[in-house]
């Protein structure tokens, strides 16, 4: 049986398969938002939790739409409205929030591994919905169904990804998601966000017009400065000068390129204005998938028979880093992810 997991933490090692499969699934749910009453029963009885210990516009909203779409209960906690603020460890709380038995846990967390910490603690199917710079594989799975309806296939296709790869959760569930399934990846940004090892996902360039040569999909990064704790370049004029994306950029790609960016957009800084609104622009497409994308997870994850997934083997170092961290009161941990 197709993505047979019990949670959903990353797209690294996930199968083309699963990937196909989970596309396939968000593309039957699409329809549902189209009706004129947008809601079926699918979930009737079940409750799903959100805790976002990070800002968040669509992700939230969109996982809550989802949600409700199909009839579920939908609690939503955020660090700063919940007894974090009294000092409780992510662990304490997340026991207490599963002591009430939801049938999911949706968590956004500063912290690379939070989402692994806790689905190998807490009995309940989790849902990674970003965790510091390791993955977002929601964003990952609609930017793939966004690329895939546009242009038919993954396979054979030049993705250029510009911007703060080092930083980006969106860059690396997008790599390995795209990567599965047959597409090419270029990296583009400066070279203190270009690390060597890197140039195992794909070609890597610090020019833009270099990077987006021939592109058949740009996907545009925004800069994670919560993420950066020292100086990757010199100013934000200087990064916009030689890393917007501007029509003149725009040009260089194939005709029929498609433009995607996760959002928040910080415009004229990695995106021109009127490339973020122009005729390429897939951003508002990669919202509406995020639904469809977020109800076919929290149907799989609920409402499926599944085997037992342990956390793989190379997860294993990164969630015993985490734990450490998740230990702490939130103040202290907070201090520790900068
Ligand atoms: N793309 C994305 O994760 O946006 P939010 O931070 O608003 O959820």
């Amino acid at each position: 049986m197709p993505f047979a997991q019990r949670h959903l933490l990353g797209l690294e090692g996930m199968s083309r398969d699963d990937l196909t499969f989970l596309l396939d699934q968000a593309t039957e749910f699409k329809e549902i938002s189209e009706r004129e009453i947008k809601k079926v029963p699918t979930l009737r009885g079940k409750t799903v939790v959100s805790f976002f210990y990070e800002a968040s516009t669509r992700t939230r909203a969109s996982f809550e739409i989802a949600a409700k779409r199909m009839s579920a209960d939908f609690i939503s906690l955020s660090g700063g409205a919940s007894s974090v603020t009294k000092g409780e460890t992510l662990l304490d709380t997340a026991r207490n929030l599963a002591a009430m038995r939801p049938d999911a846990i949706i968590l956004r967390h500063a912290a690379s591994g939070a989402a692994h910490f806790l689905a190998a603690r807490v009995d309940c199917p989790i849902i990674n919905a970003g965790d510091g710079a390791h993955e977002h594989p929601t964003q990952g799975l609609l930017d793939t169904l966004t690329i895939r309806e546009r242009k038919g296939s993954i396979e054979g296709l030049t993705v250029a990804i510009v911007g703060d790869i080092l930083h980006s959760r969106v860059a690396r569930s997008n790599i390995f998601a795209l990567r599965t399934l047959g597409a090419k990846i270029r990296l583009v940004g400066p070279p203190t966000f270009l690390p060597p090892e890197m140039a195992a996902w794909g070609e890597v360039t610090s020019n833009l017009h270099e990077g987006v040569a021939d592109a058949d999909v740009i996907m545009m990064l925004r800069l994670q400065l919560e993420r950066q704790g020292k100086h990757f370049f010199p100013t934000i004029d200087e990064y916009s000068r030689y890393f917007c994306l501007n029509r003149d950029a725009v040009r260089k790609a194939k005709p029929d390129v498609i433009i995607l960016h996760p959002g928040p957009i910080n415009r004229g800084v990695e995106i021109a204005s009127d490339v973020a609104d122009g005729e390429y622009s897939m951003i508002m497409d990669q919202v509406t998938n995020g639904i469809a994308v977020r109800m076919a997870i929290l149907y799989l994850l609920i409402n499926r028979p599944r085997v037992e997934e342990t956390v793989p083997g190379e997860e294993a170092e990164r969630v015993e880093d985490a734990a450490a961290a998740m230990e702490k009161p939130a103040g202290r941990l907070r201090r520790r992810v900068g």
